[in-house]
């Protein structure tokens, strides 16, 4: 787990530094993660951050949870009625079982060396039906995209602490979870994308 401190530190540009690390797929993921109508539905937003998920989605009731109270008081400064921020461990999260209808992991899942947990506690926390929607940095079976993410990614963006999956351990920790797989796809090379369903 990277060291809180990095993100207390880092709060007031991580927008316009993941903005510019990531592009045009900062926007294009986002609309892709959020591309239904989720007006009814109640979801939580984990490792919520400043808000990339949690200050745009439009819910029942939103909940945002993360672990740095910088990275949460900027998530703040945008009000919302039905938005309600929790500081804590996601590797504790205390939620009831069967609460949420989405579950939103995004930019998140390499900071966790288990994050086998928290696709099995995201499975607990949804309704039948529910779903998980992940998208992050993956490993590249491209040797020329692995040096990328194992040098530079690894080294300079990360600290040396990144947690990363291939797509075929990917499939593993969800399936395992007992989740149907909907969507899992490799994005640019570099990141992955899933878009998985609790069974009724
Ligand atoms: C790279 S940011 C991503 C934030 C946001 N989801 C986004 O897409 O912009 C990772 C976030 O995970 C949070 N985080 C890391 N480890 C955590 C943990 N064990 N429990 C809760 N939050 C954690 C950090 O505080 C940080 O806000």
């Amino acid at each position: 787990m990277v060291e809180p401190k990095f993100f207390e530190t880092i709060a007031p540009a991580y927008d316009f530094l993941t903005r510019l690390f990531m592009g045009g797929t900062y926007e294009s993921m986002r609309k892709r993660m959020l591309n239904e109508d989720t007006s009814h539905m109640d979801i939580l937003d984990l490792c919520c951050g400043t808000g990339y998920i949690c200050n745009t989605i439009e819910a029942r009731r939103i909940v945002g949870l993360d672990q740095s109270d910088a990275m949460l008081a900027r998530n703040a400064k945008v009000k919302r009625e039905n938005k309600t921020l929790i500081k804590g461990n996601a590797y504790q999260m205390d939620f009831k079982p069967e609460e949420f209808d989405r579950v939103y992991n995004s930019s998140a899942s390499h900071e966790f060396k288990l994050f086998s947990r928290l696709i099995q506690k995201s499975y607990e926390i949804l309704k039948p039906g529910g779903k998980l929607i992940i998208f992050d940095i993956y490993q590249p079976k491209n040797p020329i995209l692995s040096f990328f993410m194992n040098t530079f990614v690894r080294y300079v963006v990360e600290r040396g602490i990144m947690f990363v999956h291939t797509k075929d351990e990917w499939r593993k920790m969800l399936q395992d979870a007992g989740f149907i797989i909907e969507e899992l796809d490799v994005v640019r090379g570099l990141y992955i994308f899933a878009r998985v369903r609790k069974p009724e």
